[in-house]
């Protein structure tokens, strides 16, 4: 295998910066009364490093790759039971899908046909989870995904750019050996506990589909700008077509960061419809701290994370919107 396709194929992304070690998080390592630090995806052995420096007089580690000097072992199939132990790892990270893509995917397929997740990383965590105790870096997506996440204390979005040489989002979730409700999941963002994990999960906007909204449509009255902008000033909105400085002319079926939606609507409800969805997408990421819409590669200039809009969303602010120019509308199509 060459070097990139085994940095790729095995996630060789190391953990060199120590700042996802909030307060919070050493506090509830400390709160383990765990006497051995366990990092199953050892790599580098930098977060094993990191363990010995808040005083663990016992570390151990297991990777996949021989070269790396650890006791061999693949993680994603099976991992020891080590009492008395916190695991304090941060796992691969693959997408079933950027594994096609990137020709890499018969490398890991072998933990695809094993599971149903989409990013072996998820593997990675229901492995993790054999023990007591853990604590984990994986990608902020996490949060909205349907993993179940009844063990965990608490999960802590970073904003800061974690690795040199990726620029993948992350968040760090603490586990303990308790079931636990969504009422008693802590969510942070860096050091700031912004809510319950059930909050969060109330909050999320679904559509009802019952307007017509057409994506993707060229001859739209609607843009949307779907992605933050590196400026601060230009975040996430929806506008008029002709103030969007995009060539809408290149939008197609899959666009997914620029898009043109179609609705049935006269222009003064056209310029209200606007107003509405981007008063309440202003709301929501304010009352939500953004948390729930997808992070986007790379921070603002602000050091903000940048976020993407998914249409799904969307849709839900257009239909509240919609109905707000038009009231009673819903009811109509019924
Ligand atoms: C993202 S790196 C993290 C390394 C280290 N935990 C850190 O944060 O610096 C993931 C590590 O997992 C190893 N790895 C990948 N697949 C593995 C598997 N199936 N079993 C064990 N280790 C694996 C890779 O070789 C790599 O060293």
């Amino acid at each position: 295998m060459n070097a990139i396709i085994k940095k790729r194929s095995l996630g060789q992304f190391f953990t060199k910066n120590d700042f996802w070690l909030k307060d919070h998080i050493l506090e509830f390592i400390k709160s383990t009364n765990t006497r051995i630090a366990f990092d199953p995806f050892a790599g580098g052995g930098d977060l094993l490093n990191v363990a010995q420096k808040i005083g663990f007089k016992k570390i151990k580690g297991l990777d996949i790759d021989k070269n790396l000097n650890w006791e061999q072992n693949d993680s994603l199939l099976s991992i020891p039971k080590i009492k008395n132990s916190i695991t304090i790892t941060n796992p691969p990270y693959l997408t079933n899908y950027s594994a096609k893509r990137k020709g890499i995917y018969k490398n890991v397929k072998q933990y695809f046909d094993v599971c149903s997740y989409d990013d072996i990383y998820q593997l990675a965590i229901e492995k993790c989870l054999k023990n007591d105790f853990g604590i984990m870096i994986i990608p902020e997506t996490f949060i909205n995904s349907r993993f179940p996440k009844n063990r965990l204390v608490s999960i802590t979005i970073i904003e800061d750019q974690l690795f040199n040489d990726t620029e993948n989002p992350v968040c760090v979730i603490c586990f303990d050996n308790k079931n636990k409700t969504y009422d008693q999941i802590d969510v942070y963002k860096n050091d700031e506990q912004i809510g319950k994990l059930e909050y969060f999960e109330k909050m999320r906007r679904t559509p009802h589909k019952n307007i017509y909204i057409k994506f993707n449509a060229q001859k739209g009255q609607i843009a949307l700008r779907a992605v933050d902008t590196t400026n601060p000033q230009k975040p996430i909105s929806f506008m008029k077509p002709k103030e969007i400085d995009y060539d809408l002319a290149d939008i197609k079926h899959s666009s997914r960061l620029i898009t043109v939606i179609e609705v049935k609507a006269d222009d003064q409800a056209i310029d209200k419809i606007i107003k509405y969805s981007n008063q309440m997408l202003f709301d929501f990421r304010k009352k939500t701290y953004d948390v729930l819409l997808s992070p986007f590669k790379g921070n603002k200039k602000n050091g903000e994370r940048r976020r993407r809009l998914d249409y799904m969303t969307a849709r839900a602010f257009l239909e509240d919107a919609y109905e707000l120019a038009y009231p009673g509308s819903r009811l109509k199509l019924f």
